[in-house]
């Protein structure tokens, strides 16, 4: 096998109207929810950055000013920041991303669907392979779960999409995988169906917020109709592409949170404030004393 192409390139869809979180996200997107000290969006692309991406592609829609603020600079915050001599909260504010990485917005108009998304960066991506990262999934792994995925892509050449075991009762929150069994950490995906009822799921490895897609996903997702909750679903244009290409399921090594629910949002606050290197001690004595 050829040496698969280097990947530079991470796609990252925050188009979604985030209604479970309302009123919070009335006027500001969910992906700036911040865990602790940082907006969700963050932890995602500092993941895709440690991982070699280059260009971050987001794929905005309407309320999402916010998102290209943070990663812009911000001269008059900066300025005040520097006459005060606040020199370590300068660094915080100018270090968002390094000075290599360019991003790139792309306007989806429409809600149809993450696969729709996805298209939508099209343009920018081309005939690359690239990542995904779905910014409400944060997960905490030494090393980041898209690193690990690269080690699998570059053995492979092949996409390669993180999965995890979900209760049955769950299925339907999920895009589904059946596999033909694991080799390690591995296994090589047969089919896979977004959210089905749990009678109905082929198994209960559910697929996480992180992809490794060959750029041949965008064909057929130009030719996948609406699916599931009459969306333009990825995982159908991902199950498509099975008959010309291999694709590969990876067990990640890390805790998620799923930050998609006040629920899991909740848990990443504690666990992440438990651990903050200022906040850690203090916050985590607290706690035991609410036991
Ligand atoms: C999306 C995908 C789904 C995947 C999930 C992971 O669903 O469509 O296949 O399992 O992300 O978080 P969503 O949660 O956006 O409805």
């Amino acid at each position: 096998m050829a040496k698969p192409k280097r990947i530079t390139k991470a796609v990252f869809p925050v188009a979604g109207l985030g209604t479970r979180f309302l009123p919070a996200t009335k006027a500001s997107p969910k992906e700036m929810l911040p865990v602790v000290d940082k907006p969700l969006i963050q932890y995602a692309a500092e993941e895709a950055v440690e991982a070699g991406a280059e260009l971050l592609v987001f794929v905005t829609g309407r309320n999402k000013r916010a998102i290209p603020d943070h990663f812009d600079r911000a001269y008059e915050l900066e300025n005040e920041l520097a006459t005060q001599q606040k020199d370590k909260l300068l660094q915080l504010a100018q270090d968002i991303l390094p000075r290599s990485v360019t991003c790139v917005y792309v306007r989806q108009a429409q809600a149809l669907g993450l696969g729709h998304a996805v298209l939508c960066a099209r343009p920018v991506v081309g005939d690359d392979p690239f990542y995904v990262i779905l910014a409400d999934d944060l997960i905490r792994a030494q090393p980041g779960v898209i690193s690990q995925m690269r080690g699998v892509y570059e053995q492979t050449g092949a996409s390669v999409l993180a999965v995890q075991d979900v209760p049955r009762s769950e299925t339907s929150k999920y895009g589904i995988v059946e596999t033909d069994g694991f080799d390690g950490d591995r296994g090589r995906i047969v089919s896979m169906v977004e959210k089905p009822a749990p009678a109905d799921a082929p198994s209960t490895l559910g697929v996480v917020g992180r992809y490794i897609l060959t750029p041949r996903v965008f064909e057929k997702l130009e030719q996948t109709g609406r699916g599931a909750g009459g969306e333009i679903q990825l995982t159908d244009a991902i199950r498509d592409l099975l008959s010309e290409e291999a694709a590969w399921a990876y067990r990640y090594t890390g805790e998620r949170f799923d930050c998609g629910s006040k629920l899991g949002y909740l848990q990443a606050t504690v666990e992440y404030g438990r651990a903050h290197p200022e906040l850690g001690a203090a916050f985590s004595a607290w706690l035991k004393e609410q036991e």
